[in-house]
């Protein structure tokens, strides 16, 4: 079997389409919405809108980029959750339509499993049985993972996602939508031992991130009101410690679950992957631990069809279809 499969996804403020042929990529065609900056965070309605319009250009792409035919097709498959539930109807009903017409079966792909088998896409790749930190916008979890299709999630975030804390920390210094990316480039140039800021440890291996917004919002207030240019003049070396904060956060439950389960194979995905203080920090703990650290090609970092489009060559091979009957699921869990 060496299925050709169109994938579409369209769970938050991405619109994107890849052809993958027996298992290779052969297009990756993101179209980022620009409308959410001027509102410092995405609007729902806004974000299907723009998926709306952004749908057919962006499949109409993959398919040439990929140099396939629709008749060339085996599967078509899509995005059912977790994300934004306006957001995921318009993928799922352009991928139900396009199944319909050209007669193809359908795969119905879970965002987060996705992000994971994002590993799958480009060499080297983890050997089973890995851990993975999947970190992004909406989720923060450590996810077993034993084989493509089958993954546990042995802790994940309590409140906020460690990529809303980096979004939200951004927005509290003045920074522009989206934060995080802004937030790591000026921590690049700061000193993260300036200004302490809270890591939290919760039991087993779930995370909690709502408590370092409060740390924040106070720490600007009490300095601000001092020295009212306080953020201005020290904004790299804040960025720095707030990230080094969120990092060790992360870092500690994973050294923790790998220490337990005896597992070297450390992976990272979703969008804050691309954060290049975590990065780096994976390969200190790397040279340290001797793990084999797997981190993605940035582009199938963030959000990406390429990542749907692995996860359903796997189901493809595994005969995991759905039928016309599929809807979105906002709340989808891995
Ligand atoms: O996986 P993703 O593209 O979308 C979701 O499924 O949520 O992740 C987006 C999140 C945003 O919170 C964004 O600020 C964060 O990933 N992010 C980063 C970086 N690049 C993206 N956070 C920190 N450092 C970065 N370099
Ligand atoms: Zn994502």
């Amino acid at each position: 079997m060496n299925p050709t499969i169109l994938a579409i996804e369209s769970s938050c403020d991405e619109t994107s389409a890849s052809v993958i042929q027996n298992g290779q990529v052969l297009s990756n065609i993101v179209a980022t919405q620009a409308i959410h900056e001027q509102y410092g965070g995405v609007v729902p309605e806004l974000a299907s809108r723009a998926h709306q319009q952004n749908i057919i250009p962006v499949v109409a792409q993959a398919l040439q980029k990929a140099n396939i035919a629709k008749s060339e097709l085996d599967a078509v498959a899509f995005t059912r959750g977790p994300g934004l539930l306006g957001a995921l109807l318009v993928g799922c009903s352009f991928a139900k339509s396009f199944a319909l017409g050209l007669n193809l079966p359908l795969i119905e792909v879970n965002h987060m499993q996705a992000h994971i088998l994002a590993h799958f896409i480009e060499d080297p790749k983890p050997k089973f049985p890995f851990l993975c930190l999947t970190v992004s916008g909406g989720h923060t979890q450590i996810v077993l993972v034993r084989d493509f299709l089958d993954m546990e999630v042995l802790g994940q975030t309590t409140d906020d996602a460690v990529g809303e804390a980096f979004d939200k920390s951004a927005k509290l210094l003045g920074l522009p939508y989206p934060g995080g990316p802004m937030l790591d480039k000026l921590a690049a140039s700061g000193n993260p031992d300036r200004f302490q800021f809270p890591i939290v440890n919760l039991d087993g291996y779930d995370y909690s991130f709502s408590g370092i917004k409060t740390s924040i919002l106070n720490f600007v207030k009490k300095n601000s009101a001092a020295e009212p240019d306080f953020v201005h003049h020290n904004l790299a070396d804040i960025c720095a410690s707030i990230q080094s904060a969120l990092i060790q956060t992360l870092m500690k439950k994973l050294v923790l679950a790998a220490k337990d389960l005896g597992i070297k194979e450390i992976a990272i995905a979703g969008g804050v992957s691309a954060n290049s203080g975590l990065r780096a920090t994976l390969q200190d703990y790397a040279k340290r631990l001797g793990w084999n650290v797997y981190i993605p090609g940035f582009e199938y970092c963030t959000d990406n069809a390429a990542m749907i489009a692995m996860a359903a060559h796997f189901q493809y091979l595994a005969g995991d279809f759905t039928d016309q009957y599929a809807s979105p699921d906002p709340r989808l869990k891995v």
